[in-house]
């Protein structure tokens, strides 16, 4: 089938490079010339696992193709809307203008029968504003969520674990939602669920399942600020609860907490939407969520701060991370460098090491000292901050090796990701998070 992908950032060069990789003829529109350039080469503009072969065999198929010119979208027969939505400049609420100029945009190339597929994630009542418009065409608005993790995108946009799709009632509606079907066939196929509903419930299975998530996480951190007064410990009893599956273990890492492009933000529009609809008592608590978050954060500078006697100044800090989290070089929120921009306002010598995020924080906070080397960012170190568990630092990094290369022997262990009990045999003063 032919597609056109409108916004070509994380979430549409993705979904562009998958489509094209189970057989459709895809054309990824955007307006930023040189991410089409790249793009067009074949090369992904950010880290993620597959993204690069998936281009790559895209383009060479001409199957793929990526260009600024919006008319190219003329004669497919889905139109996808994976544009940004991000929060206001000045305020919570989610910034519509990259949808509406995408849809703006759309309107003249768009012919009868043609289904346009909202991806983006907007605050609930947005499909329903842009209907009128491109209805008015003779195509169908249609809303597909798109639930992709960072690190695992091109994994969740060809083998989801459910699909969305959000229809008008009326037989164009149902009409459209079997396009989709074609669409993501292999899915399908597999007998994934595909859940056919309204607009607004699609637009809100989105945004409920983030805050959900983000909640998962914030009650877990909760948790561990009562273990941090009461002596309690956090990971064990995240495993306890967890074995419940009606908890399940997974999303109870507590920790510094999430950060990224989506948790976040769409919490916060969340709650603007809320309040906009009359509402906001009702989500009241996702601002609970959202201080809680931030609160860890506060915490692991603080672990670092009393782990020194009260100053941290001229102190050799090794923040091992900067990404918001593993396998991902997205430094959006993120609650590592968070951390290490607070410790170096209180004159500590904070070095950072990353195995994939360091060119993009260093474009965003030049002032911080970025070693590329593991090892060589661990040299002289007076402690140690483990703020983004990739397996080079959570998995690989022995207490015995790392205590022949830093100074100190403090570790801060802002994932609870390291066996604590191994670290203080090898001689560390061991910190977790919501842990004796
Ligand atoms: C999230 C959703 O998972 C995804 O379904 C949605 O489409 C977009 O938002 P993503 O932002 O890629 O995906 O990251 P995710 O893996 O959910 O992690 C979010 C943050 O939570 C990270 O900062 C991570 O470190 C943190 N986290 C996660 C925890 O602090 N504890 C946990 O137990 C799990």
């Amino acid at each position: 089938m032919r597609l056109s992908v409108i916004g070509c950032g994380y979430l549409g060069a993705v979904h562009a490079a998958a489509m094209a990789s189970i057989g459709h003829d895809v054309v990824g529109i955007d307006v930023d010339r040189r991410k089409v350039d790249a793009l067009s080469r074949g090369e992904a503009p950010f880290f993620e696992p597959d993204l690069q072969e998936l281009l790559t065999a895209g383009v060479e198929s001409g199957r793929l193709k990526f260009t600024t010119d919006m008319a190219e979208a003329a004669g497919a027969k889905v139109h996808f809307i994976g544009v940004g939505t991000p929060q206001q400049k000045d305020g919570y609420a989610a910034d519509l203008t990259y949808v509406n100029a995408a849809v703006d945009g759309l309107l003249p190339y768009l012919s009868p029968g043609d289904v346009v597929a909202g991806k983006s994630t907007v605050p609930v009542g947005t499909a329903a504003d842009l209907a009128p418009r491109i209805e008015a065409t003779g195509a169908t608005l249609v809303w597909n969520p798109e639930f992709l993790r960072e690190g695992y995108a091109v994994k969740d946009t060809i083998d989801p674990d459910r699909l969305v799709v959000g229809v008008d009632s009326g037989d164009d509606g149902h009409a459209a939602a079997d396009i989709l079907r074609e669409v993501y066939h292999p899915a399908v196929a597999k007998e994934t669920p595909f859940i056919v509903t309204d607009r607004a419930t699609a637009e809100l299975v989105k945004v409920a399942a983030n805050a959900f998530l983000a909640t998962k996480i914030s009650f877990i951190n909760a948790m561990a600020e009562i273990a941090e007064v009461t002596g309690a410990d956090v990971t064990q009893l995240a495993d306890a609860i967890g074995h419940d599956v009606r908890i399940g273990r997974r999303f109870l890492g507590a920790g510094i907490g999430f950060g990224g492009g989506c948790l976040p933000k769409d919490i916060r529009a969340f709650s603007a939407r809320a309040e906009e609809l009359g509402r906001g008592e009702s989500v009241a608590f996702l601002r609970e969520v959202d201080a809680i978050n931030l609160r860890r954060r506060d915490r692991a500078v603080d672990l670092v701060i009393n782990a020194f006697g009260g100053s941290v100044f001229k102190k050799n800090v090794t923040l091992l991370g900067a990404a918001f989290k593993p396998y991902s070089d997205d430094i959006r929120d993120s609650p590592a460098l968070d951390v290490a921009i607070r410790l170096h306002g209180l004159g500590a010598w904070v070095t950072i090491t990353d195995p994939a995020a360091i060119e993009n924080a260093q474009r965003l906070h030049p002032q911080l000292n970025y070693v590329a080397d593991r090892d060589e960012a661990l040299r002289e170190a007076d402690a140690i901050v483990l703020v983004t568990e990739w397996d080079e630092y959570r998995r690989d990094l022995t207490p015995e090796h790392a205590a022949t290369l830093t100074n100190g022997r403090v570790v801060i262990d802002g994932r609870n990701g390291w066996d604590a009990a191994a670290w203080r045999a090898a001689g560390w003063t061991y910190y977790g998070m919501g842990r004796p």
